[in-house]
């Protein structure tokens, strides 16, 4: 099987005018910020009107197996985009991990998806030997799986009626890079 297709990241941090560093607890209120847009509430699991509390408990600093990345603008400013890297830890899964994403509204369209996630499958790929990366995508939100597409993401399958959304069952499509 050839190899699914990677992005330097550091080139497409720099078309996106972003650095993408690890996320720190100084940046829970911007994160939180991001994942309170609208836009990142339709497009993920995020309920209305969570707290920044509530979302500071669910984040993981200090885990080894998490690799949890934030996107800066390079002109200065709150973190505006995050991706979480989730490497599952049961002895014969070890060599797989579930992601995670979000960008601010404001910035979506304009390169900072494709860093982040070129900057996570770089730890996956090539300093985690992770083979397996999965995730679930709602299959109505277009510009995620053409972004999943591009890394070399697979649909595997279709979760009907999977998560409730503004009044409406919605189903997500499971999807998986498989490195080699
Ligand atoms: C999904 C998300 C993380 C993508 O981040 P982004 O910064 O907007 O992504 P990019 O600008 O790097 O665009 C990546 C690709 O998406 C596609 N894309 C972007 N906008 C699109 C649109 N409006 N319609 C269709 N495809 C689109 C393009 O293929 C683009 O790649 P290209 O520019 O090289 O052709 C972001 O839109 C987001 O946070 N959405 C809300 C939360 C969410 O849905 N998270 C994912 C949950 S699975």
């Amino acid at each position: 099987m050839a190899r699914p297709p990677s992005i330097d990241p550091l080139a497409a941090a720099e078309r996106a005018g972003v650095r993408i560093r690890a996320a720190e607890p100084s940046d829970v209120p911007a994160i939180s910020a991001t994942m309170s847009d609208p836009g990142v509430i339709h497009g993920t699991l995020q309920v209305p009107f969570t707290s920044e509390a509530r979302r500071a408990e669910q984040f993981t600093f200090t885990d080894l197996h998490t690799v949890f990345l934030a996107a800066v603008p390079l002109e200065g400013g709150d973190a505006i985009g995050n991706i979480g890297l989730h490497r599952n830890t049961r002895p014969r899964r070890i060599h797989t991990a579930a992601l995670g994403m979000s960008v601010r509204d404001s910035w979506q369209g304009r390169g900072v998806g494709t860093a982040l996630l070129a900057a996570a499958l770089d730890v996956a790929d090539n300093w985690w030997q992770v083979r397996r990366v999965h995730l679930e995508v709602y299959s109505d939100n277009e510009p995620a799986i053409a972004l999943y597409r591009k890394f070399g993401f697979e649909v595997e399958g279709t979760l009907r009626q999977d998560a409730f959304r503004a009044g409406e069952y919605v189903d997500s499509l499971t999807m998986a890079r498989l490195r080699d």
